[in-house]
């Protein structure tokens, strides 16, 4: 889409982003010390990248790798401040937000701020009663961050495509260890949700049914790195040419959870190595994309053009 002069006028007509009615749970997270450990965890593998600045707290900070058609954005600070982070909201409120993307003012939270509308409620819990915690990098920071700046594009976008996510009506479980394929699938759909980033495009990511996606998980998404350059997301199908076929669950197993590929760095940013994922996860999840359909798509002559 064009993003050049004829449409500028449009964006002091369109309002930033619309705002909903917050219908927030009624919510009060309990947790011990096991379920406040897997809330880390799960922070650490998804809201850390994006959230922790330089200075190792979750105050928030630009993120320099949105492409430039989005505009310009801060992450939010979400230290335990009661002025300007998490301290503002309930216990509801969070799960509203992280489940349906709508912040406890109405505002919906920006398409770069990912939702999770699959995450049991456990894990939900779990990353709540951590945002709560005394662990010291959301000990409170007085902080703002800029509110982001949005280009028409994603204006547009938020309009047609990213629409805030209905909150669940009923109890969300997440399968066994023991169920290994479905585990797999939870993790790379539900609670880290690889097909987001390794589907050709956030634009036709299917959230509500991830494996509706058009093009699930044959990579292909264009994402710049902190310095502007452009990485692909790499297909994982099993496709034997242009996906993982050929690859060994040791060789997977070590590239998510190291960034290693026979010994050598094998992933560039934005694909951080998951190594706080254990190792049964890291199984569970080549379990499942042997069974997801193959596509061929080779992301190698995509980008080479
Ligand atoms: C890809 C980057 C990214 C990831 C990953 C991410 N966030 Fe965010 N988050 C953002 C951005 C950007 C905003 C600011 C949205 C805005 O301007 O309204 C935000 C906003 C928020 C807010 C709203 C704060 C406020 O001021 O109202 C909370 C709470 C939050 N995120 C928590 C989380 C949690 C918990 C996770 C992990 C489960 C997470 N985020 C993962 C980018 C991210
Ligand atoms: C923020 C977006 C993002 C998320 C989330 C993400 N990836 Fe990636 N992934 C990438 C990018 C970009 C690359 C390509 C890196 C490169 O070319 O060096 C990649 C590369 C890979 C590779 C290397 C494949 C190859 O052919 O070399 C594997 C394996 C992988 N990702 C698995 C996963 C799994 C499993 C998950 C979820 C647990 C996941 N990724 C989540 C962006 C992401």
């Amino acid at each position: 889409m064009s993003l050049s002069s004829p449409e500028e006028p449009l964006i002091s007509t369109l309002r930033v982003f619309l705002t909903y009615e917050v219908k927030a749970p009624d919510l009060k997270v309990t947790a011990d010390s096991a379920m406040l450990a897997e809330g880390k965890r799960l922070a650490t593998m998804v809201c850390n990248q994006c959230h922790m600045a330089a200075s190792g707290k979750l105050e928030g900070q630009e993120m320099l790798d949105l492409p430039a058609a989005f505009g310009k954005a801060w992450s939010a600070n979400i230290t335990r401040d009661e002025k300007y982070g998490t301290g503002r909201y309930t216990d509801g409120e969070l799960a509203y937000l992280i489940r349906t993307g709508i912040k406890r003012d109405g505002n919906y939270a920006p398409p770069w701020m990912p939702k999770f509308p699959h995450l049991s409620d456990y894990d939900l819990h779990s990353v709540i009663a951590y945002l709560r915690s005394d662990a010291p990098e959301l000990a409170p920071v007085a902080k703002a961050q800029p509110p982001c700046q949005p280009s028409f594009l994603a204006k547009f976008l938020s309009y047609v495509a990213f629409k805030p996510l209905p909150y669940p009506t009923a109890p969300i479980t997440a399968p066994p260890a023991t169920d290994k394929v479905a585990f797999g699938k939870y993790i790379a759909t539900s609670k880290v949700e690889c097909y987001g980033c390794h589907s050709p495009s956030f634009e036709t990511q299917n959230i509500m049914e991830p494996e509706k996606t058009p093009g699930y998980f044959s990579g292909g998404n264009a994402m710049p790195n902190k310095e502007g350059e452009i990485i692909l997301t790499r297909n994982l199908t099993p496709d034997k040419t242009t996906g993982i076929g050929n690859w060994t669950e040791e060789q997977f197993i070590k590239a998510l959870r190291f960034g290693q590929r026979d010994g050598k760095p094998a992933l560039r940013y934005p694909m951080v190595p998951y190594a706080a994922m254990t190792d049964e996860e890291a199984s569970a999840v080549w379990a499942y994309l042997q069974t997801i359909p193959s596509i061929s798509h080779d992301v190698d002559a995509i980008q080479s053009k």
